[in-house]
Formats: structure tokens, C-alpha cells, sequence
């Protein structure tokens, strides 16, 4: 950093004071990861000066060669991970990930059967505001009232009314682990494409703790920096050859320009990570540690949706217990340094902007070490504070707590 700081004083003490944040604080975000030393040094690297639109050995511009090694060993990786025949790295972020599929598969305003938002679902699954919702005609399915999980007749029940191009499986808020055989089962009945959207789960998957959707969907997509631990960015898989070719003339050069070498090296030394058999230990343990949360929390007296977990994150509705919003219990608790987002639950009566419920996930704390043990110790300390929010006494005995939770396991140690 010694050349920022020469140079740019101000960018500078920004980057410091944030990495003083994510030291300090409690990070429960269930889409944010701490990524490797290995995987920022390919962030910040050289890769980000090399122009390099169309794919390896078919490119628009010159002195390529060591960026085609990049993107070849990137998909080679990737695909060996999720047992899957195509690649495609170049997708800049989830959401550019799920326009390219989108695109290759559908004609503008085509019918797509995908999670209604307020139940889980991702913007880009047919928010009105969102490309999606505006370039096609999006319906939703959502949970069940009685136990909180996709129900699965009703899934199909809405396909052969609606009779969809394309089915979305996949979400931002879900707890449980999907059924994609039977979402490919529904697609068959109604002759709709299958698309699964990972971004939140790929790293179960990749560890073999979820089950895999690229062997049953046309099309899977996902992040590379939630439970994947890998740099900001997008991927999309397939089995199918003819798929594969729409797919890669959607993202260059229908979609996107020159990809993004740099994020495409450090997602190639993220894959390789994730190939390791450390990497299905952290991955359990991610469970694990959402499972001790969760648990924790009903103990306490929260209501936790769908009374569990299946994977890294757990949704909490703290209006029923503590009568705050989830506005006000995310404010409260960046007040003693944990860090979460508001979150709607399931037939939620408060505004999207405001919400009865609170989203964690595990993936960052355990890549920092914590275990169940930990994970308990913060679900008292959420208790705590959502319980005692005007009690300043209290309050600062929990940010002591949380300081020495945070000194236990440092992240970026030295
Ligand atoms: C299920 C799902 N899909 C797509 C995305 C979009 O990813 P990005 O923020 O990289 O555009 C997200 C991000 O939260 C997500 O949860």
C-alpha cells in the first residue's frame, strides 16, 4: 500500500479504516467471504492492463498469450469443480452472469417462472425495476405457509398454469437446501428451460454438501465471492455445446467488452482453492457454524424461518421476540460492531426497506476460524443487544465481547 499512501492520501485512509472495519467487526453478511492472500494478490495484479475481448486463442487483440493460460486454467478449474463440460469466467458479477443466460436462452418478454423476492428470491429473478422484470414477463412461486420451505406442488401447479420459457431455481434468502431434480422434473412437464441460479450455495455444492445442479439444469450461474471465497465476479456452466455457444456470444460480445483478467486469474487461484480437501472442511464447517447459530437463536427465543438450516445462512425474525424492525435490529447491532443485513421474511407486513427480519450467514466468520462454540457466543451477543437496545451499560459490555471474539480469531493477521 506504501504507493497509495504516497500518492493518494485520502483513498488511502479509506482503504485503512475499512480494513480496520472488517477486523474489527463481527461480519454476518451471508454474502460476503474474507478471500485469500493468494486471491487478492491476483485482484490487485498486472492482469488489470491487459486488453483481451473474445476468448482464449480467438481474441481481438494482441499479446495474449499469458491471459489465454489465466482464462484456460480459470474454466479447466471451474469445470472440474462442479463435473460440468463448459465454462464461461467472463461474466463481471451474478447479475451479468443471469443476464447472459437470459438472453441466450429467451426472446424479449418471454414467460419466466422464477422465487418471488419477498420469499428469497434475487432482483435480477424479476424485480420491476430490474432488467429482468422489465426484458421478461416474470411470475413467482414461493414458500409454504406451514412449514416455511419451496413448495414444490405449488411450483408446478404455477408452471402448467403459466407455462414458462424458462423455471429459475435459486435464491438470496434461503435456508434450505433445493430440490433441482424436482425443478427439472417440473421444466420437462411444461417443456421450460431450467436455470439455476447457485450464487448463494456454489461452495456446498463445489464441496459436495448440496446436491449439484448442473447435472440436471440447462444452465447454472453464480457469484464467485459468497460461500465460493473467491473474488467479486460471475461464471455460467452447461452441458450442452449448442447452449454453450449462445452463451459465450451473449457475454462478448453481446453484453460485456473486454474481460476482466485480473478477477478471471483470481477466480483460476480461488478454484484451485476450492479443489482442495481443506476447502470441504471449511465448507462443512460453514454449516455447522449456521446450524449452532440457528439453533442457538430458537433457544433464545427467536423465531429462525423454516426452523433451521440446511446451509450458511439463517433468517431471523426479530419483530416477533424483541418488536424491533429489521431496520432497527441491522442499526443496533453495527452499534456493538456485528455486521448483518435487514432482511423480509416470508408474508412480511413491513416495506422492503424496512423488513421484520435480519439475514446472517456464516462464510466470512469461518474463514476467520470461529466455530460452533463461537457461533453461540454471537447469537447470545445478537440476543443482547436486540434485547437491551437503550441499556448504554450493557451495550458496551457486548462491544467488549465482540472486540475479544474478534482479537481470538484475526483475519488478516499479520
Ligand atoms: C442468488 C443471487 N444471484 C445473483 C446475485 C447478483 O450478484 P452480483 O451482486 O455479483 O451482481 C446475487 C447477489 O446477491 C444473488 O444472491
Amino acid at each position: 500500500m506504501k504507493h497509495i499512501k504516497n500518492q493518494d492520501q485520502e483513498i488511502y485512509d479509506a482503504i485503512t479504516n475499512e480494513t480496520n472495519r472488517q477486523e474489527d467487526h463481527l461480519e454476518l453478511i451471508a454474502s460476503e467471504n474474507f478471500v485469500s492472500k493468494a486471491v487478492l494478490e491476483a485482484d490487485g495484479s498486472i492482469l488489470t492492463n491487459k486488453y483481451a475481448e473474445g476468448y482464449p486463442k480467438k481474441r481481438y487483440y494482441g499479446g495474449c498469450e499469458h491471459v489465454d493460460t489465466v482464462e484456460t486454467l480459470a474454466r479447466e478449474r471451474i469445470k472440474e469443480l462442479f463435473n460440468v463440460k463448459y465454462a464461461n469466467v467472463q461474466a463481471h458479477s451474478g447479475s451479468t452472469a443471469n443476464m447472459g443466460a437470459f438472453r441466450a436462452l429467451l426472446k424479449h418478454k418471454d414467460k419466466v417462472l422464477g422465487m418471488s423476492l419477498d420469499h428469497g428470491g434475487h432482483l435480477t429473478h424479476g424485480h420491476p425495476l430490474n432488467f429482468s422484470g422489465i426484458d421478461y414477463e416474470f411470475h413467482s412461486y414461493g414458500v409454504s405457509d406451514h412449514d416455511e420451505t419451496i413448495d414444490y406442488e405449488a411450483v408446478r401447479k404455477k408452471a402448467h398454469e403459466i407455462k414458462p420459457a424458462m423455471i429459475v431455481a435459486g435464491a438470496s434468502a434461503y435456508s434450505r437446501e433445493i430440490d433441482f431434480k424436482k425443478f427439472r422434473e417440473i421444466a420437462d412437464e411444461v417443456n421450460a428451460y431450467l436455470m439455476v441460479d447457485m450464487a448463494h450455495i456454489a461452495g456446498l455444492v463445489a464441496a459436495g454438501l448440496h446436491n449439484n445442479p448442473c447435472e440436471v439444469a440447462d444452465i447454472v450461474t453464480s457469484t464467485t465471492h459468497k460461500t465460493l471465497r473467491g473474488p467479486r465476479g460471475g461464471i455460467i456452466l452447461t452441458n450442452d455445446k449448442e447452449i454453450y455457444k449462445k452463451i459465450n456470444k451473449t457475454i462478448f460480445p453481446g453484453i460485456q467488452g473486454g474481460p476482466l483478467m485480473h478477477i478471471i486469474a483470481a477466480k483460476a487461484v480461488a478454484f484451485k482453492e476450492a479443489l482442495s480437501p481443506e476447502f470441504k472442511i471449511y465448507q462443512a464447517t460453514v454449516v455447522s457454524n449456521a446450524k449452532a447459530l440457528a439453533e442457538e437463536l430458537m433457544r433464545l427465543g427467536f423465531k429462525v424461518i423454516s426452523g433451521g438450516t440446511d446451509n450458511h445462512l439463517v433468517l431471523v425474525d426479530v419483530k416477533k421476540l424483541t418488536g424491533l424492525t429489521g431496520k432497527d435490529a441491522e442499526e443496533m447491532l453495527e452499534r456493538v460492531h456485528i455486521t448483518c443485513n435487514k432482511n423480509t421474511v416470508p408474508n412480511d407486513t413491513e416495506k422492503p426497506f424496512i423488513t421484520s427480519g435480519i439475514r446472517l450467514g456464516t462464510p466470512a466468520l469461518t474463514s476467520r476460524g470461529f466455530d460452533a462454540d463461537a457461533m453461540r457466543k454471537v447469537a447470545k451477543l445478537i440476543y443482547d443487544t436486540l434485547m437491551n437496545p437503550n441499556n448504554d451499560f450493557v451495550i458496551d459490555q457486548i462491544k467488549t465481547q465482540v472486540k475479544e471474539l474478534t482479537t481470538q480469531f484475526p483475519l488478516y493477521a499479520e
